[in-house]
Order: C-alpha cells, then sequence, then structure tokens
C-alpha cells in the first residue's frame, strides 16, 4: 500500500510507538531507537522524531535533532572566509536517520531529511545555528547525504555539513 507523507505522520519519539520491530540494517541504530532514544529525549541530549502511518504504532523511520558545535577551520577555506572570525560556530547536529526496510526505496529517507532540515531551520530563527551536521555510518550514508548537496568537512570527510544559508533557499 502507498505510504501517506502528510507531514503531521512525524513527530516526537512517544512511549506508545512501536519500535521492538525496527530494523534499517544496521544493528546499532535499530538498538539506539529501541533501548536509548526515549531517555535521550527525557535527558534532552537528543530531540528523536519519528514517521509512522495513520492509525498503526509501528515507526517507520526516525531521525534526531541536537545542539552541537563545530570548530571553524573545519570549514572549507571558502566559506570560513564569509564568516565572523570566530573559533567555534553553533550548528545543528542530525544525529541519526533511518529507515526500516519494509519502507526503504519510497522516499522515506528524503522526507525524514527535508523535515529535519525544515525544523532546523525553524529552531535557527530562535537559537542560532549556521549549519546541519551529520555523521555518516559509511560510503553509502555519504552519498545518500551528497546526493541532497550536502558537503564534505575538510578532514573528516564522512561529517558533512549543509549550510543554514542554502536550507532557507530550499523553503523560500
Ligand atoms: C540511507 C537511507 C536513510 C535511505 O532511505 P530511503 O527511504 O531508502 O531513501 P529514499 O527513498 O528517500 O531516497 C531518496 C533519494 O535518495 C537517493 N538515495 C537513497 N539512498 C542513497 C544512497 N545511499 N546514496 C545516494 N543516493 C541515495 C534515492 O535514489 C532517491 O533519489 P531520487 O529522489 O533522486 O530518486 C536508508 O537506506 C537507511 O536507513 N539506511 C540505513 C541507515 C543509514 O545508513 N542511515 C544514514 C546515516 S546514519
Amino acid at each position: 500500500m502507498a505510504l501517506d507523507f502528510a507531514p503531521e505522520h512525524i513527530g516526537p519519539l512517544e512511549k506508545t510507538h512501536e519500535r521492538k520491530s525496527f530494523d534499517c540494517g544496521h544493528e546499532d541504530l535499530n538498538r539506539y531507537l529501541r533501548e536509548q532514544a526515549r531517555q535521550d529525549a527525557e535527558k534532552r541530549v537528543a530531540a528523536p522524531f519519528v514517521f509512522t502511518q495513520p492509525g498503526d504504532p509501528k515507526v517507520l523511520g526516525f531521525y534526531t535533532l541536537s545542539s552541537s558545535i563545530i570548530s571553524a577551520d573545519e570549514l572549507p577555506v571558502e566559506l570560513m572566509k564569509r564568516l565572523p572570525r570566530y573559533g567555534q560556530l553553533p550548528v545543528t547536529l542530525l544525529g541519526r536517520l533511518a529507515v526500516d526496510r519494509s519502507a526503504g526505496g519510497q522516499g522515506v529517507g528524503e522526507f525524514l531529511l527535508v523535515d529535519a532540515l525544515r525544523r532546523s531551520l525553524e529552531t535557527a530563527q530562535q537559537i542560532a545555528a549556521m549549519a546541519v551536521i551529520v555523521d555518516a555510518k559509511n560510503e553509502r550514508a555519504e552519498s545518500f547525504y551528497r546526493h541532497f548537496d550536502f558537503q564534505p568537512f575538510q578532514q573528516t570527510p564522512l561529517r558533512l555539513f549543509l549550510s543554514m544559508a542554502q536550507i532557507a533557499k530550499l523553503f523560500e
């Protein structure tokens, strides 16, 4: 059956969401959702958001957002030159993003990513963040983010960023 991509089907992870059967193909991400995500939310170290379908508590995909900070010299020189000379810069960390295998290849990853970027942009209007950064688990994940114009950091290629200025343009 076709998935319903209404924006209201992404919301904060709650106790009632069914996480046990979630399988994205990476055991560490599955375990995170099962065992850690609720605690992270309660302790306010990460905000997990999940995608579900109406009347079904099964989690089909999720992502987490947290505040973070980067060293300015990690950024590409061209971008650094255009920024104020602060040693450290505020960013939003897209810590994890994963899709259940049963829903793979249908646009759920993109739907989650766009939602995470929109939420990050809205939040940055109140608490500044100059980019969204991600730590890709492997080269496949890296290529997923590059598909959406994320660029690698200078010294750590599996860490990627998309500037908030670029994100703002996406939603103009
Ligand atoms: C990577 C992942 C999130 C993709 O989710 P998905 O729902 O299957 O992807 P979508 O169907 O939304 O794909 C959207 C677009 O991204 C592209 N895409 C998907 N995976 C890609 C990859 N690994 N590399 C490049 N492009 C990719 C698709 O071709 C599609 O492009 P199009 O719209 O131009 O046709 C999913 O496979 C997953 O959860 N993997 C395991 C966990 C993981 O690696 N998470 C990422 C970082 S921690």
